[in-house]
C-alpha cells in the first residue's frame, strides 16, 4: 500500500500511509487508538474506499473496490468487531461466502452435510471440537463466537490474513491458541499483518513492528533490535511516564459495600469481601474463574438468582435488577461494551449522558446546552478522539467508545465503581489516562472495585487484591505485591 489517504467528514485520518508486508512475515501494526490502524486494514479489505494511494498485490495493482475483491486477491480479514451473524449456525458462520453447494434437479443448493464436515474439521484443527457445528452463533460465548470468526479466517484458505486485536476478550490459553496458529500459518507462507495493544505478545510473535501516529507512519522496528519504550514512544511521540499513579497508600474511609457468602450456581461460591470509600480493591482472576459474574451479582444483573448477603452504604442491599444497583448508587463498567454499553447509532454526547439522562432535565425539556458541556468535559480529561460530541458512536475508533463507556459514569451520585476489564482494546497512553483518573477518584472518597484478568492491571491500581479462582476467593493480598504472586495464586 503506497501514499494512502483517507479522510472522514472532511478530517484527515490517513495520510500518504505506506505500509507492506512480505509472504510469511508477521507484521504488527501498532498505534494509539484512534491512529488509524483498522481504517488502514479496511481499506486493504474493500471495507472502505481509499481517496488516495495504490494497492498492489504480487506487484500488481489492484483496485480493492469491495470485500469481495479482496477475498478474490486471497485476503482474510478478521474486524475488530466481533462480525458473527447470531441467528445463523457455527457451521454458516464459518463457511460464510463459500457454502458448499451441491445441485438437486438440477439446482444449486447448499450442501448443509459438506459444510458442517468442513466446519468440523477447522474447528478441530484449531482445538475447539466441542464447539458443535449445529449450535447457534448466539448461544456460544464472545470467546468461542471470536473462534468462530477464526475459522471462518481460515476457511477462507487465504494467503494474507489481517487479524484485528484477536485477542482482546479472550483468554491467556486461548491466545496463546491465536499464537500457534499465527505460528503455522507463517510457516505456510501466509502473510500476516497482527493489530494489537499488547506489547508483550506483538514481541513475541511479530517478525516487524509497523507504527501509526495521527493517521502517519511513524516507525519501523525489528523486535530484536528495540525495546518496548522506544515502540511506546514513537507511538505516543513523547516518552511515555510511569503506567501507574505513584503509591502513595491511601486512607479507605468508612465501608461501602460489604458483601458475605455470594453465591451463583457453581461458578461463584461464598464470596465475600468489602469496599471502602477511597479505596481500590481489585480482583484478579482469569476468564472463566468468576470474575465475570462477581461484578454483576453486585450490580443486580444477574437478578435475584443469587444467595448471600449485601450491605451498601449502611443498608441491607439485595438488588433485582440494574436499576436497583444504580439506584443505590453503584456505576458499573461492563466488560462487553460493545454488546451491553454502546449505543451505537447515537452520539457521543447522547451515549455519555444515558446513564443519568434525568440530571440534565426531563425527558421533554432536556438541557443540550448542559449535556454538550458535560460532555466536552468528559472528552477533554479523559482524552477522547472524537470531532465533536455530535460524532456518532458507532464512527469511534474502538479504544475511544471504551473510554466513553466509562466517562459517564463518572457522576457525583455514584458512590461506587464497579469496573469490568477497565482498559481492555484501550492503548498505552490512554490506559495509563485511566489509572491515574481512578487513583484521583479514589483519593476523592469514591471506592472502586476494579474486576480484571489482566494481573499487572491489579498488581499496579489495587490497594488491596483478592485472587478469584474457580469461583472461590482463593488468596487476599495487601498493597504492593507483585503481579507474579498474584498469578501465581490463580493457578
Ligand atoms: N466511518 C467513520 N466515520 C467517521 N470517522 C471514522 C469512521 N471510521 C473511523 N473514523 C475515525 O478515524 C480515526 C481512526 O479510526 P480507527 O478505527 O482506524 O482507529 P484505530 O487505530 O483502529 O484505533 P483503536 O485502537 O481504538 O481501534 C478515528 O478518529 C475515528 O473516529
Ligand atoms: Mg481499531
Amino acid at each position: 500500500m503506497t501514499g494512502i489517504g483517507k479522510s472522514f467528514g472532511g478530517v484527515a485520518v490517513l495520510d500518504s500511509v505506506n505500509f507492506a508486508v512480505q509472504p510469511g512475515e508477521v507484521v504488527a501494526l501498532l498505534g494509539s487508538n484512534g491512529a488509524g490502524k483498522s481504517t488502514l486494514m479496511k481499506i486493504l479489505t474493500g471495507v472502505y474506499s481509499r481517496d488516495s494511494g495504490r494497492i498492489e498485490i504480487d506487484g500488481a495493482e489492484a483496485s480493492m473496490a469491495t470485500p469481495r475483491d479482496a477475498t478474490a486477491h486471497g485476503i482474510s480479514f478478521l474486524p475488530q468487531e466481533i462480525s458473527v451473524v447470531p441467528d445463523m449456525t457455527v457451521a454458516e458462520n464459518i463457511c460464510l461466502g463459500a457454502m458448499p453447494a451441491r445441485t438437486r434437479l438440477g439446482v444449486a443448493i447448499v450442501d448443509d452435510q459438506a459444510m458442517r464436515l468442513r466446519a468440523q474439521n477447522i474447528l478441530s484443527q484449531l482445538g475447539f471440537s466441542h464447539i458443535s457445528p449445529r449450535a447457534f452463533a448466539a448461544d456460544l460465548t464472545v470467546a468461542e463466537r471470536r473462534i468462530v470468526e477464526i475459522a471462518r479466517a481460515l476457511a477462507a484458505d487465504a494467503s494474507i490474513l489481517v487479524m484485528d486485536e484477536p485477542t482482546a476478550s479472550l483468554t491467556e490459553q486461548e491466545a496463546e491458541m491465536i499464537f500457534r496458529i499465527v505460528r503455522r500459518l507463517k510457516e505456510q507462507q501466509t502473510s500476516i499483518v497482527y493489530i494489537s495493544h499488547y506489547l508483550k505478545e506483538v514481541f513475541v510473535i511479530a517478525d516487524r513492528i509497523e507504527i501509526l501516529r495521527d493517521g502517519r507512519n511513524a516507525g519501523s522496528f525489528l523486535p530484536r533490535d528495540t525495546s518496548v519504550a522506544t515502540v511506546v514512544e514513537a507511538m505516543l511521540g513523547t516518552v511515555a511516564g510511569e503506567m501507574f499513579a505513584a503509591k502513595t497508600p491511601r486512607t479507605p474511609g468508612e465501608t461501602i459495600l460489604s458483601a458475605e457468602n455470594l453465591s451463583l450456581g457453581k461458578n461463584l461460591r461464598d464470596v465475600s469481601l468489602t469496599v471502602a470509600r477511597g479505596e481500590i480493591v481489585g480482583v484478579f482472576g482469569l476468564v472463566g474463574s468468576g470474575v465475570e459474574l462477581l461484578g454483576r451479582v453486585i450490580y443486580g444483573a444477574e437478578g435475584a438468582r443469587h444467595a448471600g448477603n449485601m450491605q451498601f452504604a449502611g443498608r441491607p442491599f439485595a438488588p433485582k435488577n440494574p436499576a436497583d444497583g444504580k439506584r443505590a448508587g453503584i456505576g458499573f463498567v461492563t466488560a462487553e461494551r460493545k454488546k451491553d454499553g454502546i449505543i451505537a447509532d447515537l452520539s457521543v454526547r447522547e451515549n455519555l449522558v444515558a446513564p443519568f439522562q434525568r440530571r440534565f432535565g426531563s425527558a421533554l425539556f432536556t438541557s443540550r446546552r448542559r449535556e454538550t458541556a458535560q460532555s466536552v468535559a468528559w472528552i477533554k480529561s479523559l482524552g477522547i478522539r472524537t470531532r465533536g460530541p455530535e460524532q456518532e458512536m458507532r464512527t469511534l475508533s474502538g479504544g475511544n467508545q471504551q473510554k466513553v463507556c466509562l466517562a459517564r459514569w463518572l457522576d457525583p451520585s455514584v458512590k461506587m465503581l464497579i469496573l469490568e476489564e477497565p482498559t481492555r482494546g484501550v492503548d498505552v497512553g490512554a490506559r495509563r489516562e485511566i489509572y491515574l483518573q481512578l487513583a484521583e477518584l479514589a483519593r476523592q472518597g469514591l471506592a472502586i472495585l476494579v474486576l480484571s484478568s489482566d494481573v499487572e492491571e491489579i498488581a499496579g491500581l489495587a490497594d488491596r487484591a483478592l485472587v478469584i479462582d474457580r469461583g472461590v476467593i482463593a488468596a487476599e493480598f495487601a498493597h504492593g505485591t507483585d503481579a507474579a504472586t498474584l498469578m501465581a495464586a490463580a493457578a
